[in-house]
């Protein structure tokens, strides 16, 4: 496994790997890896040559009262696991040396990013996406894996690349989640065990609406909402969102979209969990015929 601390040896790697005729696929992540950023890994390989893994606790996404301080690592077994599932290279740079001191250039998607996690996140999308936009010069992947888990930023990245004509296919990879439901993320190990048994809730919750969706098309979906926020509650969640959007725009969904973005962020103790479901809903005259027969 070859281990890249700046920015420089990895320029120097993707160039030897281009001029070899080879592919390169990048999977970003913030390390503390897991099954679902396995599968990423796992798809990136089937897609491309020269599989990359970056592994940045990337600091510009992270506001004033948050996570980043305590943000969990385990960089040896990244190293082994990501070899172990077909990468050849770890970028695994600091801070300072992926940032530059008088830094001040900034990647800002200005729609997308201010609803959902973007209202109590007000700088997160740009640090990701300004992360992301350097890491795919750096990089300069044929193709780049991102998880389905964090819907939002799949969309914004996919619009980055759009807008800013970024030569690089993006492949959003389904949600792995544990046995009962929870998907996920490497802020599960903050659960304390009470709040690990209730948080699979969120889960459910959406299942449930999703499948009423299904059935029954909008109609009842601010009940569907009520219902669900009630019994986040109920489990001891504190809702930080839980909403209908249209999966592509990412605008309130109303009884015309046509493929929802079913999403939950919600907090227990301390962690705030983020999951979500698309729904293609029943029309209205379908729903209407099921419920005459
Ligand atoms: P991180 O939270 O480490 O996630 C890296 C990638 O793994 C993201 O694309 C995320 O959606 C995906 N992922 C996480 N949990 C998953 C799960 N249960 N199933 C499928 N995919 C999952 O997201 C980030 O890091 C950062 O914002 C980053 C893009 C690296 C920029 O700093």
């Amino acid at each position: 496994m070859k281990i890249f601390r700046t920015r420089a040896e990895l320029r120097e790697f993707v160039a030897s790997e281009k001029k070899a005729g080879r592919s390169i696929g990048l999977v970003p992540t913030m390390g503390f890896l897991h099954a679902g950023h396995f599968a990423l890994i796992d798809m990136a390989c089937t897609l491309a040559d020269t599989v990359i893994v970056s592994v940045f606790v990337n600091p510009t996404q992270f506001g004033p009262n948050e996570d980043l301080d305590k943000y969990p690592r385990s960089f040896e077994a990244d190293c082994r696991n990501s070899e172990a599932h077909g990468a050849v290279a770890v970028f695994a740079p600091t801070p300072e040396t992926m940032y530059d001191r008088d830094f001040s250039v900034w990647v800002s998607e200005e729609k997308l990013s201010k609803v959902l996690c973007g209202k109590t996140r007000p700088i997160h999308f740009r640090g990701v996406c300004t992360v992301v936009a350097k890491l795919f010069h750096l990089a300069q992947p044929d193709v780049a894996c991102f998880g389905q888990k964090d819907a939002q930023q799949a969309l914004i990245i996919q619009k980055m690349v759009r807008d800013l004509d970024f030569p690089v296919r993006i492949v959003v990879v389904p949600i792995v989640r544990e046995h009962d439901g929870l998907a996920l993320s490497s802020r599960n190990k903050y659960l304390s065990a009470g709040e690990r048994a209730a948080a699979p809730v969120i889960h459910r919750v959406l299942t449930a609406i999703a499948e009423a969706l299904r059935q029954h098309g909008m109609a009842a979906s601010s009940t569907l909402l009520e219902a669900g926020k009630l019994e986040l509650e109920k489990a001891g969640g504190v809702i930080d969102y839980l909403e209908m959007r249209d999966a592509d725009t990412l605008d309130m969904a109303d009884s015309s979209a046509r493929k929802i973005l079913l999403a939950a962020a919600v907090k227990f103790g301390t962690t705030r969990l983020i999951d979500n479901e698309i729904v293609v809903p029943a029309s209205q005259t379908e729903s209407s015929q099921t419920n005459k027969r």
